[in-house]
């Protein structure tokens, strides 16, 4: 530093010179070290990430397939199906339109007919363990497989896949003009499986209330995304769910409870978790056996996320609300390398909209929000979650970083119909977005979901253990 000469003034004046530019010179410092920091991350997270590829190859390389989708939309007709016009989305294209319109002629392309359904029973050896996202699939009896809005438990007791949904297999209607199309209850379906492809119906493992018109479970009512986790401490199959009026008014959601994961499941109450209305949700079991309640709440423009009870029939009085302002549903949750995961959507009842992932290093939050994790289709089908909308997230042990992404492609015409898009997501590489609390450092990967028209689990994972 110039020592100036004399004089009161000047030496304050310099005083102040001086330890300005101190202040501007650690702050440069500091950006340099910022930016010297976050270099290093980012090469070690690259770095780290070849080394991931590189030891999960081949493995891996085949579920990150990307196949694209060239659909040719016709010319467009004056006539839409009422349904269609009515429900024209913010950023209607004509492809969702066509999606949305019962009498398109690309129907066969969202929902192929009976004729290409999937028989796990009856398919050619070369065939077996293929999925195909949005065809019809059958159970070990040739039904379609009826458990929408589902989720998975992995029993380790019985080494076996329970696959637990909404069964739908009655009449789509509407209960008055404004209403949403919806189908009766009539009761949450169970599939299980050795190998995640072919599926057992164990029946309806709780049932909807024919006579009782105030029980939550009344056909009148609405039971959606069933979600059953196992109590180690009880030694029970605890069951949650949304449960709600015929005009979503009640957003409340249910508990139930069972000695095995075929239930029958005994239903307990409903209730306004926190004292929020609560509509889309899930439940989250973390590796100390802690489960989570995640919710979409104040008429979903957020989400609220807190630990259950130890036994997990109540939801303790911690809360957080995460993604506030977002107006997210539909989640879907995960853990990878210490890190939470999860994937939501947008809110436009039955129409797909874009899905977007976010990550968080403590489950209470802060969550980061990464962006659109599809890739593949077209543009169109990235946009719309490949005109499906999340539902749960299955980890398959044995495939570091990998998983299934399980969907539901709603067919609001005809309810009973919609189809299952499950498909490969992967965590690895970097993030596309920056970071609102970490400041710019990533600390967890991007997570990517691949399109494939057909694809499977390499045999590896699926052949007998
Ligand atoms: C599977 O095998 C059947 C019968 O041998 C054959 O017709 C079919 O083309 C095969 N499919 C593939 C994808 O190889
Ligand atoms: C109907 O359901 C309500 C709520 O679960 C219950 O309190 C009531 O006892 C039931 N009524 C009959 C007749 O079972
Ligand atoms: C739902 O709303 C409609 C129209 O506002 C009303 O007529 C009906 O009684 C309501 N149903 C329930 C179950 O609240
Ligand atoms: C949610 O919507 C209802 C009906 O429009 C309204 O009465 C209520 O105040 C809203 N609640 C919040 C938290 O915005």
């Amino acid at each position: 530093m110039p020592i100036s000469g004399t004089g009161n003034l000047p030496r304050i004046l310099s005083g102040y010179r001086c330890s300005k530019s101190a202040v501007v010179w650690s702050l440069v410092g500091f950006l340099l070290m910022l930016q010297l920091y976050s270099i290093a991350t980012h090469r070690s997270a690259v770095r780290g990430d070849i080394e991931l590829h590189a030891s999960r190859h081949p493995l891996v390389r085949e579920l990150e397939q990307v196949e694209e989708e060239n659909i040719q939309v016709p010319p467009p007709r004056k006539k839409r199906s009422p349904h269609a016009a009515k429900r024209r989305h913010k950023r209607s294209s004509t492809l969702i339109d066509e999606f949305l319109d019962e009498n398109s002629q690309l129907r066969h392309v969202f929902f192929p007919d009976v004729k290409t359904a999937i028989d796990p029973v009856k398919e050619a050896a070369n065939e077996s363990h293929y999925y195909h996202p949005g065809k019809i699939w059958l159970d070990t009896e040739g039904n379609p497989i009826q458990a929408h809005g589902g989720g998975m438990l992995y029993d380790e007791r019985s080494a076996t896949y329970f696959w637990y949904g909404e069964y739908k297999d009655g009449p789509t209607y509407r209960a008055h003009k404004k209403g949403a199309a919806r189908v009766d209850i009539i009761g949450v379906g169970c599939y299980s499986s050795k190998d995640l492809w072919t599926w057992k119906n164990q029946g309806i493992v709780l049932a909807a209330e024919q006579t009782n018109e105030t029980h939550d479970l009344h056909k009148s009512n609405v039971l959606e995304r069933p979600k059953v986790v196992y109590n180690e401490r009880t030694g029970k199959y605890v069951m949650w769910m949304h449960i709600d009026d015929a005009n979503y008014t009640k957003a409340a959601v249910g508990i139930a409870i069972s000695d095995y994961p075929t239930g029958p499941f005994e239903y307990h109450r409903s209730q306004r978790p926190h004292g929020f209305d609560s509509r889309d949700m899930t439940i989250f079991k973390d590796d100390d056996g802690v489960a989570y309640l995640i919710y979409s709440s104040q008429n979903n423009s957020e989400l609220h996320i807190g630990p259950l009870t130890d036994d997990y029939l109540d939801v303790q009085p911690d809360m957080q609300r995460i993604l506030v302002g977002q107006r997210r549903e539909a989640p879907a949750l995960f853990k990878y390398q210490g890190t939470y995961y999860m994937i939501t959507s947008g809110c436009s009842g039955w129409a797909p909209n874009e899905a977007l992932a976010h990550a968080a290093e403590s489950i209470m939050g802060p969550w980061e929000t990464m962006g659109n994790p599809c890739i593949g289709g077209n543009k169109m089908f990235r946009l719309a979650t490949f005109f499906a909308q999340s539902t749960f997230v299955i980890p398959l042990p044995g495939i570091p970083g990998s998983y299934i992404f399980m969907a539901d492609r709603w067919n609001p015409a005809e309810l009973r119909d919609s189809r299952y898009v499950w498909l490969p997501l992967i965590v690895g590489g970097l993030p596309d977005r920056p970071f609102e609390f970490n400041f710019g450092f990533p600390s967890w990967s991007r997570v990517s979901i691949y399109w494939h028209r057909k694809w499977k689990l390499p045999s590896s994972w699926w052949l007998p253990k």
